[in-house]
């Protein structure tokens, strides 16, 4: 966590909790550290991790593209001014929505099988996600790349889908990758490009080879960038990347204030925030770093549990604290991705507002609010009177 912590009280104080605070500082420095060890490589953003306006601008404007899997993220992409080489259309069962959308605005696409050479719209770019059939080291919602898994095309297929590519008039830029989300052993990635660049042989030369993302937050980005250059030396293309954890994760903080505790077969530590705030501790048994910002003797081990009627609505397991009294802040990190990406109004309730910590935006206000705070009423704006 970077920003200091009387700087986090004055934001729950000021915008209220649940809250999602952000450090736009680590926001750029995750992206030095991506462009450092990448080098030239084009970084698309997967905006799937955290798709707020204000993040995608700033991105936007480091030059950074956008990796989109849904109309909704086209509508972003293209609200904060992004068209053409900056945008990749993704997934593995597109609307014809996203077909057109991506074709009024010059994107590229990713296609995941066959069958889409005659859906794409005529004379597009596109590379071909290439399923490399690999057991990898992360739970298993988050691995894409084994062979039982719903993503791209096979391996024996991929030399195939770039020919009928061709013959259909559009342009085959080159073959995708993207073997999971959070993966803690680098030598998954070396295995996925090592079988890919078996293809070269068969595909000849290639414009494009574009790596995915998927970078746990500790991963050696160096190692994981000299393989993938390697990689695409081998077909003579060009590296791209699409990062979406690795970019945003650190930066986000959720802050959240104790309701009170109360003890059963375990210590349990309430708070305001739960599974419709966070929900990958509950969704992948995520472990997120908590820290009290209070201070106290320690007073045991204690469950952070939310505020939903589910036994699986804790945000963590076994965490030392001092005693916790009402109203105490809690700040649980590495909350930038997939956390109010995932939020939902289970429960009628509101997601939280979100902030953006910026020292260095010039005009002394520290903190900006991003995304205000929900109200019931927002939750059933949509539903009609019947
Ligand atoms: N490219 C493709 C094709 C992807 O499917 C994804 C993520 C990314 C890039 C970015 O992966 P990252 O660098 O963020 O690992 N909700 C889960 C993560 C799902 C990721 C889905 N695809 C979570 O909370 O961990």
């Amino acid at each position: 966590m970077t920003i200091p912590p009387v700087a986090l009280h004055a934001a729950a104080e000021r915008f209220g909790t649940p809250l999602y605070v952000y450090d736009a500082a680590e926001l750029d420095a995750a992206l030095a550290r991506v462009r450092a060890a990448f080098g030239e490589a084009r970084v698309y953003y997967a905006m799937k991790a955290n798709p707020n306006l204000t993040l995608l601008r700033r991105l936007q404007a480091a030059g950074v593209g956008f990796e989109c899997v849904s109309p909704g993220e086209l509508a972003r992409a293209e609200a904060v001014g992004a068209a053409g080489e900056r945008i990749l259309v993704n997934g593995p069962a597109k609307s014809s929505a996203e077909y057109a959308v991506g074709a009024r605005l010059g994107a590229t696409f990713i296609i995941d099988r066959v069958e889409e050479v005659g859906l794409l719209p005529a004379n597009s770019r596109a590379l071909v996600r290439v399923n490399p059939a690999l057991e990898v080291s992360t739970h298993d919602h988050l691995a894409t790349g084994a062979a039982g898994s719903k993503f791209g095309v096979t391996l024996a297929q991929a030399p195939r889908v770039l020919d009928a590519l061709r013959e259909a008039g559009h342009t085959a830029l080159g073959l995708h990758v993207h073997i999971g989300s959070a993966i803690r052993d680098a030598h998954d990635f070396t295995a996925a490009f090592g079988r890919l660049s078996e293809l070269r042989a068969e595909t000849g030369p290639l414009a494009v080879l574009d790596a995915g993302g998927g970078w746990g937050l500790d991963a050696d980005l160096a190692g994981i960038a000299a393989e993938a250059w390697a990689t695409a030396q081998a077909f003579g293309a060009q590296l791209w990347v699409e990062p979406g954890r690795y970019l945003v994760a650190r930066a986000g903080t959720l802050l959240t204030r104790v309701v009170g505790t109360k003890t059963t077969g375990r210590n349990f530590c309430l708070v305001d925030a739960g599974m419709t705030e966070l929900l990958r501790p509950m969704l992948y048994g995520a472990l997120h770093p908590v820290t009290p910002l209070w201070d106290g003797p320690d007073a045991g081990v204690w469950d952070i549990a939310g505020p939903a009627c589910e036994s699986g609505d804790l945000l963590a397991r076994d965490v030392a604290l001092p005693q916790p009294t009402r109203g105490a802040l809690l700040a649980i990190g590495e909350a930038g991705a997939y956390g109010a990406a995932m939020g939902s109004n289970y429960l009628t309730r509101p997601r939280p507002a979100e902030a953006l910590y910026d020292q260095g935006n010039g005009d002394g206000a520290e903190w900006t609010l991003i995304r205000r705070r929900e109200t019931p009423q927002d939750v059933w704006a949509a539903e009609l009177p019947g």
